[in-house]
């Protein structure tokens, strides 16, 4: 058994801190949150987010870590141990095969629209001007409709990710965000500065913020439901390999609260900036998933300052996306250097062979193999509908229910280490509100098949 070997340590506590951030703040915070913020009912929508994220995400978040620090080994490895050490049945190894196979899905479509980012970051760095919204949106067409650009892109995005992790969990994986992530909140800065300088942060705030209850449905509550999962990177095994590399001292739900905080944060300011920017434009903000795509390289193309500001932009979300991935390929590696003893680099490129490979594939199911469709959608829908809507909150849910249940509460507390009161607190919201909240989200999906 190699479970105690020895095994990097992150070099600080905020080192984890900035990593873990690392992985939650991605595509997800950028594209997804501030336009499903501001089309679904404003503040109201946060607040629903921010009890999402205190009642599932944070406490799954705690667990998840526990069980990665608690293991000292990647997931696979981490669950047997954990799951022997409380008496359960070897079986639930199988969570963390969940949460090594299932990250590599997530990220054979993650690499392929990160892949466009790189593109879009190349043109605005290039200068490329997008004149008319026609044009924006011919622009994308066309690169969906080329096999050969998005199989480069999706390429050189996945060899970036695979090379940082490559070279090991410290002078890979910190040093990347140790540099990537603050680059980031800088960039951040700026661009909501120059929101509020440039652009119309009145409306965008109201936009974003005005309290619209009646927008709220159980749909809403669901996709925000959904979206904690998907911004903290839960249920995926990404958590727990990072978890596994915190020093024992460090204290979980401190580390936890200011990870939840800092994600929801870098998504509202997102929110901020892009609207403030697009409303400036009289451009509409509730284009979507075509907002960072069709939207934003119209209104760089026409604002003061757009190159520098555009380009600045797409660095951000690449970024963004570039730490995520990162954690996205650690669990499988950790296990295949831990357990069949390959060497990490060698394991890293393995891997993102075989992540390519599928990659490839989703590349494909948008152009030359799009009549190819099962349940009416194509592989790229399929991919994600697999793991965000059943493999992630189905793996959050067993993470939950051994860690509030099956894992003894002295076990549970001596990783924990809040006071009592807190203490009782996490473990009773994880075992019975966590719980009953996602197996909800499955009761409604089944009721309204169409959500
Ligand atoms: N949280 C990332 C985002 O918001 C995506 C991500 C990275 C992820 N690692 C994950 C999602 C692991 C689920 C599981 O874009």
């Amino acid at each position: 058994m190699s479970f105690d070997a020895p095994r990097s340590t992150w070099s600080s506590r905020w080192a984890f801190i900035l990593v873990t951030i690392g992985s939650a703040v991605g595509l997800g915070n950028i594209w997804r949150f501030p336009y499903m913020t501001g089309a679904q009912g404003g503040s109201a929508f946060v607040l629903v987010y921010l009890l999402c994220v205190a009642l599932v995400g944070l406490p799954l978040l705690m667990a998840e870590i526990l069980i990665g620090r608690r293991g000292r080994g990647n997931p696979v490895s981490a669950m047997l141990k954990v799951a022997e050490e409380n008496g359960a049945s070897p079986w639930w190894g199988a969570l963390g095969w969940v949460g090594v196979l299932g990250a590599l899905l997530i990220l054979a479509y993650y690499s392929v629209v990160a892949g466009w980012i790189v593109e879009y970051t190349y043109q605005a760095i290039a200068g490329v001007r997008i004149l008319t919204p026609e044009a924006a949106k011919q622009g994308f067409a066309d690169l969906q409709a080329n096999p050969l650009r998005l199989i480069f892109w999706h390429t050189v995005f996945l060899a970036l990710t695979v090379g940082v992790v490559a070279r090991g969990v410290l002078s890979g994986i910190e040093r990347a965000n140790l540099l990537l992530m603050p680059a980031l909140f800088v960039i951040l800065l700026f661009l909501v500065l120059w929101g509020g300088m440039v652009g119309d942060m009145r409306t965008a705030w109201h936009f974003m913020f005005d309290f619209k209850p009646e927008l709220l449905t159980g749909q809403v509550v669901l996709s925000a439901m959904g979206h904690a999962f998907f911004s903290l990177s839960l249920g995926m095994g990404a958590i727990m390999a990072y978890g596994s590399y915190l020093d024992k001292r460090a204290s979980i739900a401190h580390n936890c609260f200011w990870i939840a905080l800092m994600d929801t944060l870098v998504g509202l300011l997102v929110g901020l900036a892009i609207f403030s920017l697009t409303f400036a434009h009289g451009l509409e903000a509730n284009s979507g998933p075509g907002l960072v795509f069709h939207t934003l390289p119209l209104v760089f193309t026409h604002m003061p300052g757009g190159r520098v500001v555009g380009s600045l932009f797409f660095l951000l979300v690449l970024f963004a996306a570039w730490t995520s991935a990162i954690s996205l390929v650690e669990p499988f590696v950790a296990w295949a250097t831990e357990r069949l003893g390959v060497h990490r680099a060698a394991a890293a490129w393995g891997t993102g062979a075989a992540v390519w490979l599928l990659g490839v594939a989703v590349c494909l199911s948008f152009n030359d193999w799009s009549g190819f469709k099962l349940f009416g959608l194509n592989l790229f829908d399929q991919v994600d509908y697999l793991t965000s809507r059943i493999l992630m909150p189905l793996s959050g849910l067993a993470i939950a229910l051994f860690v509030g249940w099956i894992m003894s509460r002295k076990n549970a507390q001596d990783e924990i280490r809040l006071p009592a009161a807190q203490f009782q607190l996490w473990r009773q919201v994880l075992r019975y509100v966590t719980i009953l909240a996602i197996v909800l989200i499955f009761v409604y999906r089944l009721a309204n098949p169409d959500s």
